[in-house]
């Protein structure tokens, strides 16, 4: 898709929503934001900005101050943020993490979709029936938190949490009426979903070779497995290339950052949220960061 490169006309009329976090610089929300708005036709922009850690809440107060109509919320503010909005959705409390903050008025509303934009990533790219499905979740941090809670409003029969660290593990299992704390040797291979939920398998700049780790011991997957990754840098981790190779079907990560920003966008705007130009805009950014 061809994406106009001309900045849209701002006036006194725009609307701004922004993402705070720390880094931020090269984060992919604005690329596809902005392809968002020019694709609707609405007069809204998106910036990134630099929020470090101990100014979130000021960054809240700002939000209202300035009258920001929308706030994507990344780390190391999501807790925080939970904390200074006025009123928070039922998945928000029980995350204790915000990542997607509607002013209205004078108030903030706190939202996460991280969870909801993993699971509607997942069934557009693999149209999974997770209605009592068997699933593990690799890693207990904010995203595996999201994903476990997510994938038990979604029917699951069972999520199981595999973790290094066991005390964030139980946390992450207690999510869910469904969950439990397991290992991926006796879990892994009974499971209808596997999902790394770890940052193990990313491409870190200036850190050659770090993407060649693989979370899993590629011998526990099995074929006609869902096999998704939240790492999205590279676009074929380690893990999604042994699930391949064993015949399971693969999920890549970029999908639940464009269906969190979807879902985001929903939210902020009322609109349905333009997805191919969001994927096209998502896909461009992370093509041109050349790391
Ligand atoms: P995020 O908010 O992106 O989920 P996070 O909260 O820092 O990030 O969580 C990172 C997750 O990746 C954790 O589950 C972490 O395991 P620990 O709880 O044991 O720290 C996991 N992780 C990171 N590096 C890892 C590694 N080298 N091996 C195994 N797990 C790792």
């Amino acid at each position: 898709m061809d994406l106009p490169h001309v900045a849209p006309e701002l006036s006194g009329a725009t609307r701004l929503a922004a993402v705070i976090g720390d880094p931020v610089r090269h984060s992919l929300s604005p690329a596809i934001f902005n392809a968002a708005f020019r694709a609707t036709g609405l007069d809204w922009v998106y910036l990134a900005f630099e929020v470090p850690a101990g100014r979130g809440a000021d960054a809240l107060a700002a939000c209202r101050a300035l009258g920001i109509e929308g706030l994507s919320v990344t780390m190391p503010h999501k807790d925080v943020a939970a904390s200074s909005v006025d009123v928070l959705s039922d998945r928000a409390a029980a995350l204790g993490a915000v990542n997607c903050v509607r002013r209205q008025g004078d108030r903030l509303h706190g939202d996460n979709t991280d969870g909801p934009g993993f699971v509607a990533a997942l069934r557009a790219a693999a149209d999974v029936d997770l209605d009592g499905c068997r699933a593990v979740v690799l890693g207990a941090g904010g995203a595996a938190r999201a994903i476990v809670h997510a994938l038990g409003e979604a029917g699951a029969g069972e999520v199981v949490v595999v973790n290094r660290t066991e005390a964030a593990a139980v946390v992450a299992a207690g999510l869910v009426a469904v969950g439990r704390v397991g290992s991926a040797t006796d879990d892994v291979p009974s499971a209808d979903l596997v999902v790394n939920a770890t940052s193990v398998g990313m491409r870190v700049p200036g850190e050659p070779g770090h993407e060649q780790g693989s979370p899993l011991d590629p011998s526990l997957l099995r074929p006609g497995q869902v096999v998704a990754d939240i790492v999205y840098h590279p676009a074929t981790t380690v893990l999604l290339r042994d699930a391949a190779a064993v015949g399971a079907r693969t999920v890549g990560g970029l999908g639940m950052l464009v269906h969190q920003a979807a879902a985001a966008f929903e939210i902020w705007t009322g609109s349905p949220a333009p997805l191919p130009a969001m994927w096209a805009a998502a896909e461009a950014g992370l093509a041109a960061r050349g790391d």
